[in-house]
């Protein structure tokens, strides 16, 4: 493992565009469970039943006390962790350019990461259905279920819903910064959702090199990806810093 640290810190410092594409994976070692895979919140719940926007246009009272308080209580004790650490610590250092996350928790901004594209919005901000107006989650009481806002309106959190599409500035932005890196740090993604999966392939067909921070193969293993740690994001890019450090 040590020599596959090296060579990654290598890979690294040598970037000159590096972007990260991040899933779930990164932010269970602060606590948040992610979607698939063991205690993975798609174990629990059925994903068309409480993440598709027809269920939550249905009945949202149903899909904000199952979905989303379980997810807010989670998200507002969670903190960075050494993986998200990292990644700032890699833009502060100039190597890092963008992180493209499919997570709603906020904590690569919390880590200090300012070009970050939130693929799958996030769950910050509240957006009322009826006049549009937005308010930020934690300012709103969500004792009553479902949340108004002040005109009557049920609120929906701005995370992407399966059945909605991407916003388009966020596609288009991930898609140019995806076929402009010369390297992508692919960490803690499944890499089974389209069209957040689809980035590492535009990032190998532009000549990126695609290195997976995963514990576990992904369909990117092998095929688009050249290297995976297989490693938790959290004690890999501990590794992966003290070597940069060392080396750059
Ligand atoms: N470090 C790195 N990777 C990890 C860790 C960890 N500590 N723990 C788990 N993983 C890996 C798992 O092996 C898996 O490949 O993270 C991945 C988590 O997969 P998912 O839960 O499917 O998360 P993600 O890929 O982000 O899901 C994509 O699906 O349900 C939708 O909108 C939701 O954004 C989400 C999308």
């Amino acid at each position: 493992m040590e020599d596959l640290i090296k060579k990654v810190a290598e890979h690294i410092v040598s970037a000159k565009h590096l972007v990260a594409l991040t899933g779930a994976g990164i932010s269970v070692e602060s606590g948040i469970p992610p979607f698939r895979g063991k205690g993975g919140l798609w174990e629990k719940f059925d994903p068309m039943e409480v993440g598709h926007i027809q269920s939550f246009m249905r009945d949202p009272e149903k899909v904000w006390r199952l979905l989303i308080s379980e997810m807010r209580n989670v998200l507002k004790a969670a903190r960075p962790n050494a993986a998200h650490l990292g990644l700032a610590r890699l833009e502060e250092l100039g190597i890092l350019k963008t992180v493209i996350t499919q997570n709603i928790d906020g904590l690569h901004q919390l880590a200090g990461n300012r070009d970050v594209i939130e693929f799958h919005g996030n769950f910050a901000w509240l957006r009322c259905l009826d006049c549009s107006s937005r308010e930020e989650t934690v300012a709103v009481d969500l004792a009553q279920m479902p949340p108004r806002c002040a005109c009557g309106g049920i609120y929906r959190p701005e995370c992407v819903f399966f059945g909605e599409t991407i916003p388009p500035a966020d596609l288009d932005r991930s898609q140019i910064a995806s076929s402009t890196c010369d390297l992508m740090l692919v960490m803690g993604c499944s890499a089974v959702v389209q069209p957040a999966a689809f980035m590492p392939v535009i990032a190998k067909q532009s000549g990126a090199l695609v290195i997976e921070i995963n514990p576990e193969p992904t369909p990117l293993t092998g095929a688009t990806s050249t290297l995976r740690v297989p490693e938790k994001a959290g004690k890999a890019m501990r590794e992966i810093l003290a070597e940069v450090e060392r080396i750059k």
